[in-house]
């Protein structure tokens, strides 16, 4: 689908659907009055005969009306009566898209407001809508395919809308790309791959360094290769670099990811029902990998680390056993009393060696790492987890400005109870009782003090159904949005 920015007195053609805003009450927005007049009344008519009231998400759509040659007119709530702010112009650009994408139309074009901030927004909407994963579909019915393949935005200033896009490309690409790796199945996306796929993005100028199983074992990571060691897939350690600050040695900050390519739960094996969905077990590495292109597709002005530990996690002669002992890179020992708890063994190591060799600002870590944070908080929020206040504000604030919302849990001190084992530093699951929050609680005990975040995003990675039209059912991408916000708002310049 391609996107173009056109003069505001652009007209929709016959292979055309126009959109344009109503507000609450149904009242109609400067270029949705255009429309009406142009067709004699005919949106007029149309909501005055049906349940249309210009709320937020609703659309309506009128086939070939009278007076205009274009060969839809689709009308799109935004609520309120005054100004829309640019977010409500990307989520309308984004439901105009749903309304209209397989109706036949060739072409959408978008009036949703002329100024280029709108204008922008609404293309990052539109390409958000419009991502699908659909690389192995080999007999789909053109029928069933979106017809949409031109996307056409009405600015004040095309050339300006168009510069302003620009970083919402980046980030729109970046998303693309971590939705990808999420849906791609684990017979094609094992360590390796996923590894080969960050390492492709040294085209962006990030630095990307690869260590397999040995360099690894010199590290002492027994608590990551314990995962990997049933799996005749090679376990990864993925390291990114983005030093795009004036100072290219100041301080980074660090993204680290949990990527368990495939996690059927190890000899602590998992139920077949559902078992297919622990192919997105690698959402959190997939966030950092998005992020680390967002950052670098728009050349912000951080220096940042990503790091990805990345993993298949099956049962076979060779796997670790429940009971298992694993010494971590820490030193710290660890009791494996389930191998289905196995992303904070990833994690343990790879927040380890992120604190021990890049000594950050902050970590933040992305894991889809407890069901029970789903039965915590559903699938509209992230389960989040933090040594340090300053830090959670700017993670809630920024969640909030970009839809990917998250909920503050506690680490109670009195719970690491809940995980000491009787012959180890620790062991690996805490029982039934807040189970995201123990698996926290673990995850604290390698971050040496650092000022440190983790998102548990078990509940978010993946959503079906999706109530977001900028999300289309599956992979959400999630995270990336999120923390390239948090970077631009707070650790640029
Ligand atoms: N990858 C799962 C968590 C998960 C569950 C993600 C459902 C997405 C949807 C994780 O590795 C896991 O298996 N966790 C166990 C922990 C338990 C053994 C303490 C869980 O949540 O059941
Ligand atoms: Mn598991
Ligand atoms: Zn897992």
């Amino acid at each position: 689908m391609r996107i173009e920015f056109v003069p505001v007195d652009t007209q929709a053609g016959a292979n055309a659907a126009l959109a344009v805003l109503a507000h609450e009450g149904a009242a109609l927005s400067p270029e949705a009055r255009a429309a009406n007049e142009a067709t004699g009344g005919a949106l007029a008519r149309a909501i005055a005969g049906g349940r249309f009231t210009g709320a937020k998400g609703q659309t309506l759509d009128l086939v070939a009306p009278h007076g205009l040659e274009a060969a839809r007119v689709v009308l799109v709530g935004v609520d309120g009566s005054g100004a829309v702010e640019p977010e409500a112009v990307e989520t309308a650009a984004a439901a105009a898209y749903q309304a209209v994408k397989t109706t036949g139309v060739s072409e959408l074009v978008l009036k949703l407001g002329a100024d280029a901030e709108s204008a922008a927004r609404a293309a990052f909407g539109a390409r958000l809508a419009a991502y699908r994963f659909d690389k192995y579909r080999t007999t789909e019915k053109a029928e069933k395919k979106p017809s949409v393949t031109l996307v056409k935005i009405a600015a004040a200033d095309p050339v300006k809308a168009q510069k302003a896009y620009e970083p919402l490309a980046a980030l729109a690409d970046a998303i693309v790309f971590s939705r990808d790796l999420v849906s791609e199945p684990a017979n094609i996306l094992h360590p390796e791959e996923f590894a080969a796929r960050a390492k492709s993005l040294e085209s962006l100028g990030l630095e990307v360094e690869i260590l397999g199983e040995a360099e690894m074992a010199e590290l002492g990571m027994g608590s990551l290769l314990g995962v990997g060691q049933g799996s005749v897939r090679e376990s990864q350690l993925v390291i990114m670099k983005w030093l795009g600050a004036p100072d290219p040695s100041a301080q980074p900050v660090a993204f680290v990811g949990k990527g368990v390519c495939f996690d059927t739960g190890g000899i602590s094996i998992k139920p077949a029902d559902g078992m297919e969905d622990m192919k997105w077990d690698m959402g959190g590495a997939a966030a950092v990998t998005g992020v680390m292109h967002a950052l670098a597709g728009r050349k912000a002005k951080v220096n940042a680390i990503g790091i990805l530990g990345l993993v298949e996690n099956m049962p076979d002669g060779n796997a670790q056993r429940p009971g298992d002992v694993v010494t971590s890179m820490s030193g710290q020992t660890i009791e494996v009393i389930n191998t289905d708890a196995e992303g904070r063994l990833v994690l343990a190591d790879a927040l380890w060696y992120c604190q021990d060799r890049f000594k950050p600002k902050f970590m933040i870590d992305l894991a889809t790492l407890t069901g029970a944070i789903i039965i915590s908080l559903g699938h509209d929020y992230a389960g989040l987890f933090s040594n340090n206040d300053g830090l959670s504000e700017k993670l809630l604030a920024a969640g909030k400005a970009e839809r990917e919302t998250l909920w503050r849990l506690p680490l109670p001190a009195a719970y690491e109870k809940q995980i000491e084992s009787p012959i180890a530093d620790m062991k690996n699951i805490g029982g039934r009782p807040a189970g995201s929050i123990t698996a926290a609680l673990f995850l604290q005990k390698f971050v040496n003090g650092v000022p440190w975040a983790h998102l548990d995003i078990a509940s978010v990675a993946w959503k079906k159904p999706s109530a977001d039209p900028t999300v289309p059912d599956g992979a959400v991408g999630f995270g990336v949005r999120l923390l390239n916000r948090l970077v631009a708002d707070a650790y640029e310049g």
